[in-house]
């Protein structure tokens, strides 16, 4: 249920990325890559909620949280803020939680869930690879380091620190290096 909120939120988050920006001086190719992300979102929720409801559940069933709108709202004004927190701190989150998650799932005998799993953390690769893409357009284009800037408005805009273990490789897969949120570990930094 947890995942299925998620993902729906997902699909909100990067059409909120289309619209709210849309008069941003971007190629293109930065819309259509976003709304790529919507369509793949939005066929994780298809899938994780047909997986809920051949449990017997359903999407509704329980509460959910606004948290990641609360991300969005904050950083409505600045697009290479948006991107530092979306795609590069919650949707890289999910790189790192997926594979132990799925051990558990495969554990209990659930190979559907974790099978479900499997196509989300390959296309969230790629949620995470477009965020990076452009965030770093954007860092080369105002003459910032990408390291330093993200740094520096993930402290700005994102409450605490983040939490490790990092997927160092899925992450890196997706051009985020460990330059960038290694020393945001701890809220003494
Ligand atoms: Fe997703
Ligand atoms: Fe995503």
């Amino acid at each position: 249920h947890a995942i299925a909120h998620i993902e729906l939120n997902a699909v909100d988050l990067a059409l909120d990325i289309v619209a709210r920006y849309a008069s941003e001086p971007v190629p293109h190719s930065f819309f259509d890559g976003w709304m790529q992300v919507a369509f793949e979102e939005a066929k994780h929720f298809r899938m994780v909620r047909d997986r809920l409801r051949s449990l017997g559940a359903d999407y509704g069933d329980l509460p959910a949280h606004d948290g990641l709108w609360q991300a969005a709202h904050s950083t409505r004004n600045d697009l290479t803020a948006r991107l530092a927190v979306v795609p590069l701190i919650l949707e890289a989150r999910g790189l790192d939680v997926t594979p132990s998650l799925q051990a558990k799932m495969r554990e209990t005998g659930d190979l559907e869930s974790a099978a479900v799993l499997d196509v989300i953390y390959n296309d969230e690769k790629g949620h995470v690879a477009i965020g990076a893409k452009w965030f770093r357009f954007l860092c080369a284009r105002e003459k910032k380091d990408p390291a330093a800037t993200f740094r520096q408005l993930v402290r700005a805009n994102f409450r605490g620190p983040l939490k490790p273990p990092f997927n160092d490789l899925a992450r890196a897969e997706a051009g985020l290096t460990p330059s960038f949120y290694r020393s945001l570990t701890s809220v003494s930094q």
